[in-house]
């Protein structure tokens, strides 16, 4: 078996590690509105930990009630009266061998006022530009300077906070001084245009932390874990770069602080925080690599890391320890896993952030594309001592996929058809482009696991009404999915036209410049694979004002930023009204015509549900249940969640 470097214990301060794997601090809205802790989230925790993780750094805890808040159902640690929940959180944690730490952070202009119900502060009246995500308001308001005078009380803020951790049974703290909160505002010259101490230069804009660091261990005493996250790159114009990181990783070491934890980014630049598919897995390890070369303190990276990748960044020296968030959110058991010899098993995270992130944007509680049980863990569990019923599943896609192996973990007779001779559905050709490799592990991984289950699986069997009658199920799940959406436009059928799908499978031959008709994230990508890997000049062409209208936005911020790099160009409100031979013909808002010179055109317009009606099913057997595209065409969130919904309503 091999070994994992990975797997070894590691000693931090006063505490030993069982291995070097770290759950990161990942909010999770699952704390009431008072930020106690809630029975949810002692569950979704205590999930973690049992599967495996040597640490668990519990999510950023709001130190004081005055400014620091930054969500609505933040975790609190801001009055004695929290230190019961905090208590039971970390022995749950501590019940599974685990290190407790709790992560403590002030939101300095990273909040609204309607939150925290008076202005945000900051060390500067400076506006953040994320001012709307997803369609909500965010940190939309020009926050109050801090006086010299309110710092010495948010110090010592963050200290009784670290003393309540303390009390609470934590193993130890991890100051937020990452991702944009007051602390890493102060931190960097685009946040912090202060002229006191507190500015000017490194060192000034470095003591805010110092002195911080300097309160929390004397609350705390030596025989207590103090751990400082930053961001080592901000990826924003004038924002704090590694330069300037490593000479403040040495501060705080000699601060006192017993590990620091290197991440990246700010609100700005929220996809280098947690990085959808579009960036390359572990983007951010060479910042820890080269503040780990710097300090004698143990250094955390973090960044898009698997099992493999988090492997070899330790093999590599980059890092002591590594933390694994939205892989631990796909899969609490991965630690497990490893350890068993069974690292395939590992549920793939997608990093499509479409339940993890987009649920914190949208103000809900934390949900998982592949892992519909995570935050809800008591309601989407496997049922044990069901009474075993023959279900069919109609269609192999994704959804059919899931509904088949859940089916079959909670002990029913499945069988699976799928019409075509292979399993996946759409998923085939949405994780050709080689940027879609955590999208083809999933559909891998679904795959192996159907073959590891009883399941039986037709291959090549188109499910009709009599194939239906002689098998005689007690549940129908029909997955039957969605097709490929053909625009009324003159000169659809043309010799230079293609579909998304052929493009993507490379079974259409383009000419050197391709037009995407669709700027959604079907088309978007098209576009992307044709510039990036088949070479070609590629075009998008939108009818509404912007592209990835209502997709995730840090997959679509990652993605624009993708495109641009490889030379993808963009227009927007035009309508295309005909496509000429070499020529897309469109009209724009003020019925203006424009001609757009293509040799090859991609349809990518969006996709329908099936046609076929669920009616001729419903007459047949006594349960039935549509579930995926076929219901609705969206995505992979919601077919798992479907699936899994479907199953426990047998
Ligand atoms: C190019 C592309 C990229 C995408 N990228 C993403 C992404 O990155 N993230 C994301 O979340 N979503 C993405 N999506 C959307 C996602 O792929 C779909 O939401 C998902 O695949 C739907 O799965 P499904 O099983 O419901 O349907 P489908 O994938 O359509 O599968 C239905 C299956 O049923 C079979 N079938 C049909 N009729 C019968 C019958 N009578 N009997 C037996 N079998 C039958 C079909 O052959 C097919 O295999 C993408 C979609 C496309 C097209
Ligand atoms: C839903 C979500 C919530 C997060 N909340 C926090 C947080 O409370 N504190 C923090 O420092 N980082 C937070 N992060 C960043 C993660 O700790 C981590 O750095 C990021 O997800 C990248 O690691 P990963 O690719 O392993 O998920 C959050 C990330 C996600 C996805
Ligand atoms: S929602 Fe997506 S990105 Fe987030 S943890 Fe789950 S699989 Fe990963």
């Amino acid at each position: 078996m091999k070994q994992w470097k990975l797997l070894e214990p590691f000693t931090l301060a006063n505490v030993t590690l069982k291995n070097r794997i770290v759950m990161p601090p990942m909010c999770t809205r699952l704390a009431a509105p008072d930020g106690s802790v809630t029975t949810k989230m002692v569950k979704y925790y205590s999930e973690r930990a049992k599967g495996g993780a040597g640490a668990v750094i519990v999510e950023y805890s709001y130190i004081d009630e005055l400014e620091s808040r930054a969500a609505v159902c933040q975790l609190g640690v801001y009055s004695d009266h929290l230190i019961p929940g905090l208590n039971n959180l970390a022995e749950s944690i501590q019940f599974y061998d685990t290190v407790a730490i709790l992560q403590i952070c002030h939101a300095g202009r990273q909040t609204t006022s309607s939150i925290i119900r008076r202005t945000p502060v900051a060390p500067s009246p400076i506006r953040s530009r994320v001012t709307s995500v997803a369609g909500l308001t965010s940190y939309s308001e020009t926050p109050r300077e801090l006086q010299t005078s309110e710092i010495e009380r948010i110090q010592d803020s963050f200290a009784q906070a670290a003393r309540r951790a303390r009390q609470a049974g934590f193993n130890g703290v991890e100051v937020h001084g990452a991702h944009g909160y007051l602390l890493s505002q102060f931190l960097s010259p685009y946040t912090n245009r202060r002229g006191d101490k507190y500015g000017v230069d490194l060192k000034g804009r470095a003591l805010f932390a110092l002195e911080t660091i300097e309160r929390v261990r004397g609350a705390v005493g030596p025989d207590f874990v103090v751990g400082y996250r930053v961001s080592a790159d901000e990826f924003v114009e004038q924002g704090i770069a590694l330069g300037e990181v490593v000479e403040f990783a040495q501060l705080v070491e000699q601060a006192g602080v017993d590990y620091v934890h290197v991440t990246g980014g700010i609100g700005e630049s929220a996809h280098h925080q947690a990085q959808p598919i579009y960036v390359e897995r572990g983007h951010l390890l060479h910042l820890a690599e080269r503040i780990r070369s710097s300090v004698e303190i143990p250094v955390i990276a973090v960044g898009s890391l698997d099992a493999e990748t988090a492997e070899q960044a330790l093999q590599r020296g980059a890092a002591d320890l590594c933390a694994m968030g939205r892989a631990l959110i796909a899969d609490p058991e991965l630690p497990n896993k490893i350890v068993q010899g069974k690292p395939a098993d590992i549920r793939p995270c997608i990093r499509g952030n479409e339940g993890c992130v987009s649920g914190f944007f949208s103000g809900h509680s934390v949900k998982c594309e592949v892992n519909p049980s995570a935050g809800r863990e008591e309601r989407f569990s496997v049922q044990s001592g069901c009474e075993r019923k023959k279900v069919l599943v109609v269609g192999g896609g994704i959804a059919g996929m899931e509904a088949a192996r859940v089916a079959s973990m909670h002990g029913h007779d499945v069988c699976l058809c799928e019409k075509s001779a292979v399993l996946g559905g759409h998923i085939l050709e949405a994780s050709m482009p080689a940027f879609k490799a955590d999208t083809r592990a999933l559909l891998a991984w679904l795959i192996a696991q159907l073959e590891q289950s009883s399941v039986e699986i037709r291959m090549t069997t188109d499910v009709t009404p009599d194939l239906v009658r002689k098998l005689e199920p007690d549940a129908l799940i029909v997955a039957i999915g969605s097709d490929y959406t053909t625009p009324a436009v003159r000169g659809i059928n043309g010799s230079s036209v293609v579909g998304a799908y052929d493009v993507l499978m490379n079974n259409a031959s383009l000419g050197a410049k391709a037009a995407v008709v669709g700027g959604g994230t079907i088309g978007c990508e098209t576009a992307l694979f044709v510039a990036e890997e088949l070479g070609k000049d590629a075009l998008v062409v939108e009818m509404r004002d912007d592209i990835l209208i209502g997709s995730e936005p840090t997959s679509a911020g990652a993605l624009m930023e993708r495109m641009e790099r490889a030379g993808v160009a963009i227009r927007t409100g035009l309508r295309v009204d005909e496509i000429a031979r070499n020529t897309l013909v469109c009209t724009d808002a003020t019925e203006q015509r424009h001609e757009i010179e293509a040799d090859s055109v991609i349809v990518a317009v969006g996709l329908q549900a099936r046609k076929e009606s669920i009616d001729v099913f419903a007459k047949l057997c006594p349960a039935v249940y549509a579930i995926g595209d076929y219901i609705e065409p969206k995505n992979i969130y919601h077919a798992f969640e479907d699936a899994w919904k479907a199953v426990l309503r047998i």
